[in-house]
Order: structure tokens, then C-alpha cells, then sequence
């Protein structure tokens, strides 16, 4: 992405959010809220917590904005999961653990759908958002720096958020063994860069009081 195309990408947001974004972004919404609420309240978390992790890492307006977007739908594609795997209060089988991870492609395919090239780029984030950086992730095991950056905060937040907040079928863990945990994965299932990013953000008291305290 070229820095010229920057005031192209935002003439476009704006288009959408002018003409469809609006509903666009409700009806997605509503719908993931009806089905799995804590899907919705997660992905706003991380919304706020990647926000901040893009701009200490540097990223340009166009890539905070694309951020902004991936991060708020990139489990979008839980709407596609049944709810006796989605909402199942204990640990998945194998077999349903394999539909679970059909839903970065769903959640992708579903904003590709929409034809619009803004959220084409978005989708692109949605579908490696659980690529990891040792090549152990899905749904293409992409490695390292083959993994977009915007997918590779997203991985970090998106953890930190699930270890940091209460699930149906375990407590949330302490703020300072969520970091621990994902300090130890730094270089193996996370990005050194956004880990880093993470951490300085935490030990300055930078990030939001109710996210890292
Ligand atoms: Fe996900």
C-alpha cells in the first residue's frame, strides 16, 4: 500500500460510512450480540487495546484505520457456528474445534462479499488473525513477517482480552500472568514487535486503566 492512496482509502471509508457503514456496521453487529455476546464486548475491547498497540507500534493513518475496522470484526465469522459449538460451556472436541476455526474464512468471505475494497483489505486482516508467528496457526500457517502486521496485533490483543476476562468455563487470570504468558510466547506463537509493544504500553501505564491496571 502506497502512502499516496491514503487520502483514496479514507475518501472510501468515509463513502461507506456515509452510504452503508452505518447500517453496515450495526446489522454485523446485532447480529453477533444475538448470538454470542461476549463475542461483541470482546471485539470492542480489542478495538480499544489494538488502537493503541498500532499507534505505539507506528503504524500509518491508513493502516490504523484498516486496524480499527479488522479489529472490531475479526470474529465476525462466529455467526456461522452452531450454537451448540459457539456457546458450549465446556472444552471442545477435536471435531469442534475444527469448525470453530472456520470462522476467520467466514468472517472474511462475508465482508469480501460486500464488494467494497475497504473491507477486501479488512477481510485479508479477519482471515490470518489466527495465523501465529512460528507458522502454528490457521487457516494458511502462514510465518513471521508473511503475516500482516495488522493480523499480528490483533493475535496479541485478542489473547491478552481472552486470558483477561471471565469465560463460561474459567475464571479470568491475573493481568500480570496474561502478560507473563504472552511474553513466553513472544517469537513463537506472537510477534516479538507487538509484544513489545504490549508490554511498554503496560509498564508505562499507558494502556486504558480497565484493560491493564
Ligand atoms: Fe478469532
Amino acid at each position: 500500500m502506497t502512502k499516496d492512496r491514503n487520502p483514496e482509502i479514507k475518501r472510501r471509508i468515509s463513502l461507506l460510512e456515509s452510504h452503508v457503514g452505518f447500517k453496515l456496521e450495526t446489522i454485523l453487529k446485532h447480529a453477533l450480540k444475538t448470538r454470542d455476546s461476549y463475542t461483541l464486548e470482546h471485539s470492542e475491547r480489542v478495538v480499544l487495546l489494538a488502537e493503541q498497540i498500532g499507534h505505539h507500534m507506528g503504524l500509518d493513518e491508513q493502516q490504523m484505520d484498516i486496524l480499527s475496522l479488522a479489529a472490531g470484526f475479526h470474529d465476525i465469522g462466529k455467526i456461522g457456528i452452531a450454537d451448540d459449538i459457539l456457546l458450549k460451556p465446556g472444552k471442545l472436541s477435536g471435531d469442534e474445534y475444527n469448525d470453530i476455526k472456520q470462522h476467520p474464512k467466514i468472517g472474511a468471505n462475508m465482508l469480501r462479499s460486500l464488494g467494497n475494497p475497504v473491507l477486501d483489505e479488512v477481510a485479508l486482516c479477519v482471515l490470518h488473525h489466527h495465523e501465529q508467528w512460528n507458522g502454528n496457526g490457521y487457516p494458511d500457517g502462514l510465518q513471521g513477517e508473511e503475516i500482516p502486521t495488522i493480523c499480528r496485533i490483533i493475535a496479541v490483543v485478542d489473547a491478552y482480552d481472552a486470558m483477561t476476562t471471565t469465560r463460561s468455563y474459567r475464571s479470568e487470570i491475573e493481568i500480570r500472568k496474561a502478560l507473563e504468558i504472552i511474553k513466553q510466547e513472544s517469537g513463537k506463537q506472537f510477534c516479538p514487535e507487538a509484544v513489545q509493544a504490549l508490554l511498554e504500553l503496560c509498564s508505562k501505564q499507558r494502556l486504558n486503566s480497565k484493560i491493564c491496571s
